[in-house]
């Protein structure tokens, strides 16, 4: 697991053009390159999520866990910002939650998990604030 390559969303965005097409969804980067021509839904729709979030457009189509299972082996790496739940605004993110339970893939697996998926963010969130106060209080 500690394997798992990482990648900023700048990198990602470098990769918009056929060449190389990369997309980004639930925090998991996909190398869909060759994939464009596979894809059901044709490859103008990857093209136009490419270097980007997707987990929007991934989730308002309702994708197949068959869909699901087939993008695990795009799959090269983790997006690497830890404030990563914050780029998705809680409007998206709440879209979210609520198609995939509409569509019966509740978030992270059952409930369980689903309180982790705003608390983790949250406690690193004030965490990161009070590190800079500190940082900030040293340095003025
Ligand atoms: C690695 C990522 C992706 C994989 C493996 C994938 C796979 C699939 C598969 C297998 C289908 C057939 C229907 C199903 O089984 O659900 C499909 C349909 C479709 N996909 Fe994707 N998809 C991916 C990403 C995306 C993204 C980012 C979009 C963006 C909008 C998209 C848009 C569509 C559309 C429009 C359809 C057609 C739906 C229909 O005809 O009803 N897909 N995809």
């Amino acid at each position: 697991m500690g394997d798992t390559k990482t990648y900023t969303l700048e990198e990602i965005s470098e990769h918009q053009d056929k060449k190389s097409v990369w997309i980004l969804i639930h925090g998991k980067v996909y190398d869909v390159t060759k994939f464009l021509e596979e894809h059901p839904g044709g490859e103008e729709v990857l093209l136009d999520q490419a270097g980007k979030h997707a987990t929007e457009a991934f989730e308002d189509i309702g994708h197949s866990t068959d869909a699901r299972d087939l993008m695990k082996q795009y799959c090269i790496g983790d997006l690497c910002e830890v404030l990563y739940s914050f780029v998705i605004t809680w409007k998206t993110r709440k879209k979210i939650i609520e198609i995939e339970e509409k569509n019966h893939w509740p978030v992270g697996g059952g409930d369980e998990s689903s309180w982790k998926n705003w608390l983790i963010p949250i406690a690193v969130a004030i965490l990161a604030s009070l590190l800079y106060r500190f940082y900030m209080s040293y340095h003025a």
